[in-house]
């Protein structure tokens, strides 16, 4: 039997502790152990990132990190950018005025690797988004509505919001 392994993990502000087998991926935790359906499984190799989260603030590919190795970490999923007061984030609202989440499997890491650009850089342009979101593929938009979302939201909503 594998030994199994204690962890604790902050997921979008709530603490989960569970045991986890030390060849589980933290992906696996989040969906069938932490309740974090909102994390797609895309390929499992690191190519597509649908699985991207936030690890203490920075885009990881969750199916490439072993759940040990987030122990002690804070991992922020789509759901995560909710806030109870105001509900959907900027982010999110601008991605469906733009019409830039179509199937919506590659959306979760889209928005989340979005946010950690615009946490850095709230004024990158059209081109910097462009590269931020290289390792996030898309097979349905062709990508230009997802950069005019993103690039709607950049220095705070001012460049072209409503
Ligand atoms: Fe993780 Fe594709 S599912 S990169
Ligand atoms: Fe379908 Fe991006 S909206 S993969």
């Amino acid at each position: 039997m594998i030994e199994r392994f204690p962890i604790r993990i902050e997921v979008n502000g709530r603490k989960f502790e569970d045991y986890v087998a030390p060849n589980q991926s933290l992906i696996e935790v989040l969906r069938t152990q932490a309740g974090a359906t909102d994390v797609k499984y895309g390929c499992g190799e690191g190519v597509c990132g649908t699985c991207t989260v936030l690890m203490d603030g920075d885009p990881v590919n969750s199916c490439l990190i072993f759940a040990v190795q987030a122990d002690g970490t804070s991992i922020t999923t789509l759901g995560g950018l909710v806030d109870e007061e105001t509900g959907l984030h900027p982010l999110q609202r601008a991605f469906l005025k733009h019409g830039g989440a179509q199937c919506g499997f590659c959306t979760p890491g889209m928005v989340l690797t979005a946010r950690w650009l615009l946490d850095r850089n709230p004024s990158a342009g059209r081109e910097e988004i462009r590269e931020a979101i290289a390792g996030n593929l898309c097979r349905c938009t062709g990508y230009r509505k997802i950069l005019d979302a993103i690039e709607d939201c950049a220095d705070g909503g001012r460049r072209h919001g409503d």
